[in-house]
């Protein structure tokens, strides 16, 4: 019996359209002798459709189009228990109400990136409806989505991050002033204001002076409650590197992303090609800017690889993750953030080192069935006649899912 997998993807989020990118491109190579393929589009009303013409990008071409050759999903209760579920279209002849039909899904492979989707609370419905899926459950992905969090996490396991400041957008708003002398006393220009939360470089400023870093900062604070700023690293290289696993994880091969910007801004990412542009085939036609493997030298990459090993486990990911360094002129090496849904799920760095990307697809599939095995295993309810009697040692619990 082949598994009916949902790819999962759109989403309410700047990453939108990437994600539709990397959903197609994993939807090609999924293994069809082992797998079913159910698309699952979230458009970016909030709105989920599935269907055939779903598999292609020319679907996506017009993203207005999609409601007249999808089918809705919703939500439904089926014998007793939640469940994804097709609406048939409402025919024009009978006024019935449309049928519900469940989608019957075993597992979800996630492609969301950014708010939404990458950020737990999606992975928190999916927990809700005891359907297993792909990557970091509610915790991890909640802290890989909060840039301010996961330093705490990073910095509590001896992982090196840049210095950094943060505060809430109250604090900046009631008093700028006393912010911006907290800043300057802890760090010098130039320095990144970032938003918390959010990505694709979005709110996030290069501030090189007082007048500027108040003009980021206002900025920034448009587009979240939680307000970043780190010490920038000049003539800095960036480094990625991909981990996978759940509970013994190991790294991929490192890439070095280059770029003519001042930084990767969402401009030099998406609109200038460097992001990884793979064919729907499932081949990878190289970005320029980015060289796999990075020429790093054995030490520095092993450093790299241990480091992204360690900030995977600080968060408690699970599935693949890629985690991105900025490197000093003087060889210091920084975790910037973690990406636990990455672009083209990081395929690229896996092939590096001979693992293709059908059979990365199909480890993270198992690795997502072998994570839900083992909450369901998880005691999560007593009767309180089991309390008194000490049926805790017994083991004598009720288990839910
Ligand atoms: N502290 C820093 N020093 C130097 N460059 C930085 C720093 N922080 C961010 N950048 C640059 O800005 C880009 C976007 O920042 P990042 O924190 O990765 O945000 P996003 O979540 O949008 O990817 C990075 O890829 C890098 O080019
Ligand atoms: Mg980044």
């Amino acid at each position: 019996m082949k598994k009916r997998v949902a790819v999962v993807f759109g989403s309410r989020s700047v990453e939108h359209e990437v994600s539709i990118i990397t959903a197609v491109q994993a939807m090609n190579t999924l293994d069809s002798e082992r797998f079913e393929v159910i698309p699952v589009y979230v458009a970016k009303s909030g709105v989920w459709y599935t269907g055939d013409a779903l598999k292609t990008m020319d679907s996506f071409r017009n993203l207005a189009n999609v409601s007249k050759i999808a089918h809705h999903v919703i939500i439904q209760p089926f014998d007793g228990r939640s469940t994804l579920a097709v609406q048939e279209r409402r025919s024009r002849f009978l006024r019935a109400q449309p049928a519900l039909i469940p989608l019957d899904i075993d597992i979800a492979l996630l492609c969301t990136h950014g708010t939404n989707g990458e950020d737990g609370t999606l992975q928190g419905m999916f927990e809700l409806l005891g359907i297993p899926y792909t990557g970091a459950g509610v915790t991890g992905s909640a802290l890989g989505m909060d840039k301010i969090l996961q330093k705490q996490m990073y910095v509590s396991r001896g992982i090196p991050v840049v210095p950094y400041v943060w505060f809430t957008r109250k604090a900046w708003t009631d008093a700028p002033d006393k912010c911006i002398d907290d800043i300057e006393r802890q760090l010098v220009y130039p320095v990144f204001v970032k938003p918390a939360n959010l990505g694709s470089s979005v709110g996030i400023t290069r501030a090189a002076d007082r007048a500027s870093l108040r003009t980021a900062l206002d900025v920034a604070s448009h587009f979240d409650r939680k307000l970043l700023v780190e010490q920038a690293i000049v003539e800095h290289r960036e480094v990625n590197c991909a981990v996978m696993g759940n509970e013994t994880p190991v790294a991929s091969a490192c890439e070095e992303v280059f770029s003519t910007h001042t930084f990767l801004d969402y401009d030099a990412k998406y609109k200038v090609g460097y992001k990884a542009t793979p064919g729907t085939d499932g081949t990878h036609r190289k970005a320029e800017a980015r060289k796999v493997p990075a020429d790093l030298g054995d030490d520095l990459t092993q450093r790299i690889q241990q480091l992204a090993c360690q900030a995977f486990t600080a968060l408690d990911c699970r599935g693949v993750a890629r985690v991105d360094f900025l490197i000093g002129a003087s060889g210091d090496v920084y975790v910037n953030e973690i990406n636990t849904i990455p672009g083209a799920l990081a395929f690229y760095l896996w092939e590096a080192i001979g693992i293709q990307y059908r059979d990365l697809l199909t480890r993270l599939l198992d690795l997502a069935c072998e994570a839900f095995e083992d909450r369901r295993s998880n005691i999560v309810s007593y009767d309180i006649s089991d309390l008194l009697t000490g049926g805790l040692q017994g083991k004598s619990g009720t288990k839910h899912i």
